[in-house]
C-alpha cells in the first residue's frame, strides 16, 4: 500500500478527534448474497457491515456504513462526511470504479485519507474493470480477498497515528 497525506485534526480543546471510518459501498453492492455468488461470495451485505462495526466497536472507533446505487448519493455522502469529520473512508465504489470520475473528484475535494477495496480480483476479470479511477488518489487498493478486504481496510484505518 502507499502512503498518502493524512490530515491530524483535533477538537477545539486539543484533544484529537476519535477515529471514524465511514464505508461506502457502490450500486448492486446491497444485493450481495446471491448477486454472481461464484464471484463475490455467499455473504450479504448486511453480514460484513454488522462484522465491521463490531469490530470497530472493539477499537472504540466509529464505523458507519451507507450504500447506494445512485452516483450523487455517494458525492453527497462523501461532501457530508468533510463536515462530519470522518478521519478515514473505504469504499467500494463497484461499477463507478470505473466510470465516475464525479466520485473520484468528490473523494479527493474533501481531502480525506481512503481505501479502494473491491470483493473480487477486477485485474484478472474483463479488460474494462482493470482501469479504476480511484486507485492513484487512494492510500491504498485491496482486491481479490473477498469481504475480508473490508476488514484488512478497517484494521488499517483505526491505527492511531501521530
Ligand atoms: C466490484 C468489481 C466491479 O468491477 C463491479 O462492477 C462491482 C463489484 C468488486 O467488489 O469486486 O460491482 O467492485
Amino acid at each position: 500500500m502507499t502512503e498518502r497525506k493524512r490530515s491530524q485534526k483535533s477538537r477545539p480543546n486539543g484533544k484529537p478527534d476519535a477515529i471514524s471510518v465511514l464505508i461506502l459501498h457502490g450500486p448492486n453492492l446491497n444485493m450481495l448474497g446471491t448477486r454472481e455468488p461464484e464471484i463475490y461470495g455467499h455473504e450479504t451485505l448486511e453480514e460484513i457491515n454488522k462484522r465491521l462495526a463490531a469490530f470497530g466497536n472493539r477499537c472504540g472507533a466509529i464505523v458507519e456504513s451507507f450504500q447506494s446505487n445512485h452516483e450523487g448519493a455517494l458525492i453527497e455522502r462523501v461532501q457530508a462526511a468533510k463536515m462530519q469529520r470522518f478521519s478515514f473512508i473505504i469504499i467500494n465504489p463497484a461499477g463507478f470504479t470505473h466510470t465516475s470520475v464525479a466520485l473520484r473528484d468528490a473523494l479527493v475535494a474533501v481531502d480525506i485519507p481512503f481505501i479502494e477495496v473491491h470483493l473480487s480480483n477486477i485485474n484478472s476479470r474483463e479488460s474494462f474493470r482493470h482501469h479504476s479511477y480511484f486507485g492513484d488518489v487512494a492510500v491504498g487498493t485491496i482486491c481479490g480477498l473477498g469481504s475480508q478486504g473490508y476488514d484488512l481496510a478497517l484494521q488499517y484505518a483505526v491505527q492511531p497515528r501521530t
